[in-house]
């Protein structure tokens, strides 16, 4: 029996909620485009030709282009480019850091689930040969990582948590931006993940090449599906990890101002509520959206949408196997999603310490 958006998602929060005792947010699940910013796309730094990036199928005019610079532009301008000092700084009192995050999604709910990609993204472009990328020296808050045409939009979220940078100035920005994402996934009712300080800022000159992040679609299944993999197996990850990481499109929207894609994944894009995303992956017949450009899927209704890179985890057998296992076990997914995640936000750093320390 294929079943409703409806009723997965009424399935999906109930075992979430009972999954997760500590579930504090329901927040507006309406997100515009707008709200988002006015973000377009362009490469336009160190080694932004090299490889495709989930932009690589969205036109781009030069106006866009122009504005698209601009706003990677004003985006870093609230920030500063001096390496910070702080490294495990004792004077800074993380749960007041978190608080003041909360404070962000408080305003407006919608902007937890983008936070959480600025933290993926300011962590996902390690490579574990040359040992450069990751969230380390806290680069994307350089106009030349900005403007990477994977990382479209993300100058809005860094711009957001630029006045709490101001507030804790000894906070380095690798911390900052991959505490933003953990607490918004807690916030949002996901899972707990472990958090550790001590990133210590690095001058643009590590900023890394452009390109490191995956393609939302390659031309076709089996290039897409190897495109991921070359991504995340280059950051140490292997499929299962891959496909629990993708769980993370269980929260927010794609936005046609950033990555050209139009839509949720889900009816609750401010949730992260258990295997939801795996469930309708998985239970809705997906179909081409016509008429629309880049190229991508939608439910019957016309609400929900997947990109060709989460169908294609229906497509590849090893993946396949993991989206079933995670649709059937919302426990089993939390807990592979905190640890991958975790992971993820500590590749290519060194001397954590504990966030109580
Ligand atoms: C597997 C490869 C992936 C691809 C190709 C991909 C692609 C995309 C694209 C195209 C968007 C829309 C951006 C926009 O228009 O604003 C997006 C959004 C998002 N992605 Fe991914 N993504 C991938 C993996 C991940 C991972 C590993 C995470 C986190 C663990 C993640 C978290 C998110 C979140 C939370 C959003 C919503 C952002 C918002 O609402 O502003 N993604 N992703």
């Amino acid at each position: 029996m294929k079943l409703t958006v409806a009723m997965v998602a009424a399935l999906s929060a109930r075992e979430s909620l009972a999954f997760v005792p500590s579930f504090n947010a329901v927040r507006s699940t309406s997100s515009t485009a707008a709200a988002q910013g006015n973000m377009c796309t362009v490469r336009m730094a160190a080694g932004m030709d090299q490889g495709a990036s989930e932009m690589s199928s969205v036109p781009m005019g030069r106006k866009q282009m122009l504005q698209s610079a601009a706003a990677a532009a004003f985006g870093a301008a609230f920030v500063s480019a001096n390496p910070s000092q702080s490294f495990a700084d004792s004077s800074v009192d993380y749960k007041k850091v978190r608080a003041d995050i909360e404070g962000i999604m408080d305003k407006d709910g919608s902007k937890g689930p983008t936070l959480v990609r600025l933290a993926w993204h300011s962590s996902g472009t390690y490579d574990k040969i040359s040992k450069t990328g990751g969230s380390q020296g806290g680069t994307m808050r350089f106009s030349q990582e900005l403007a990477d045409g994977a990382n479209a939009g993300l100058n809005n979220a860094v711009g957001w948590l630029e006045p709490i940078k101001k507030k804790y100035p000894s906070i380095s920005y690798g911390d900052l931006y991959t505490l933003a994402g953990v607490t918004a996934i807690e916030k949002m009712g996901g899972p707990t993940i472990k958090w550790r300080s001590g990133r210590k800022d690095d001058d643009v000159a590590a900023v890394p090449p452009g390109g490191r992040l995956p393609a939302a679609d390659k031309g076709n299944p089996m290039a897409t599906a190897k495109g991921l993999r070359d991504v995340f197996y280059r950051m140490g990850f292997n499929d299962r990890e891959i496909v629990a990481l993708s769980g993370a499109h269980a929260l927010g929207r794609c936005h046609t101002d950033a990555s050209g894609y139009d839509g949720p994944w889900t009816p609750t894009p401010n949730l992260f509520t258990g295997a939801t995303y795996f469930k309708l992956l998985k239970s809705i017949s997906w179909s081409e959206r016509k008429d629309f450009t880049p190229f991508q899927y939608q439910d019957p209704s016309g609400s929900l949408m997947m990109l060709p890179s989460d169908i294609v985890l229906l497509e590849d057998k090893s993946f396949k196997k993991y989206v079933d296992m995670y649709a059937d076990n919302d426990k089993l997914f939390f807990e592979d999603f905190s640890k991958a995640f975790a992971t993820l936000l500590e590749l290519g750093t060194k001397d954590l310490v504990e966030e109580s320390a």
